[in-house]
């Protein structure tokens, strides 16, 4: 059921379930730009890795819109949890907010030197972002970034529900062309 593409030394996939699920170096957590945890993304990796998450991120905040800063997973399986602002605490998103929350995840792993990374589609539950918009915005950064030097040899995207993967799918299909 997963599509991929291969950009160099890096394969971008999607993938249908829950990201907390997802073993990665980094997990991406849908935030806003305070970094308190809510629900969504945020709630489950909270739920499951632990509210040390938070309470390390919130030390962090609050960061400007758009931007990304790195914690630790804690009970999770992955190493950092990227805490990417895509709104601010008006719960509001717009392309460009989702735009610079991507970019600025992938820098943060490139620093962190990592090689696999996992998005949520950030901005499209509480943030009522449309999917379509979010997966063209998104799997573009994603594409561009890994046509440069990076350290990543897996860019996952992990979608919650099958109608978001499928739309991801047609997005990922349309731009590999
Ligand atoms: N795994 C993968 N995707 C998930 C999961 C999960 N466990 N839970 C929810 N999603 C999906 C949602 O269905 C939605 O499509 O992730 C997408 C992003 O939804 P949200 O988590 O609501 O993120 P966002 O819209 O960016 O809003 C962020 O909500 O929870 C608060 O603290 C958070 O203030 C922040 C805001």
């Amino acid at each position: 059921m997963d599509m991929e593409i291969k950009i160099g030394n890096t394969t971008i996939t999607l993938q249908q379930g829950d990201i907390t699920e997802i073993e990665a170096d980094a997990i991406v957590n849908a935030a806003n730009n305070h970094l308190w945890m809510g629900g969504g993304v945020a709630g489950a990796i909270k739920r499951k890795g632990g509210k040390i998450i938070e309470d390390e991120a919130v030390k962090l905040g609050p960061i400007p819109i758009g931007e990304a800063v790195a914690t630790t997973a804690g009970k999770l399986n992955a190493k950092y949890v990227i805490h990417a602002a895509g709104m601010g605490t008006d719960l509001k998103t717009d392309e460009e907010k989702i735009r610079n929350a991507t970019l600025n995840s992938l820098k943060r792993a490139n620093e962190l030197k990592i090689k696999s990374i996992a998005f949520p589609s950030i901005g499209t539950g509480v943030g009522g972002f449309p999917l379509d918009t979010a997966a063209d915005i998104m799997l573009r950064c994603a594409i561009e970034h890994v046509k440069k030097d990076t350290s990543l040899e897996n860019v996952i995207f992990v979608l919650y529900q099958k109608d978001a993967y499928k739309i991801f799918e047609n997005v990922l299909g349309s731009l590999k062309r």
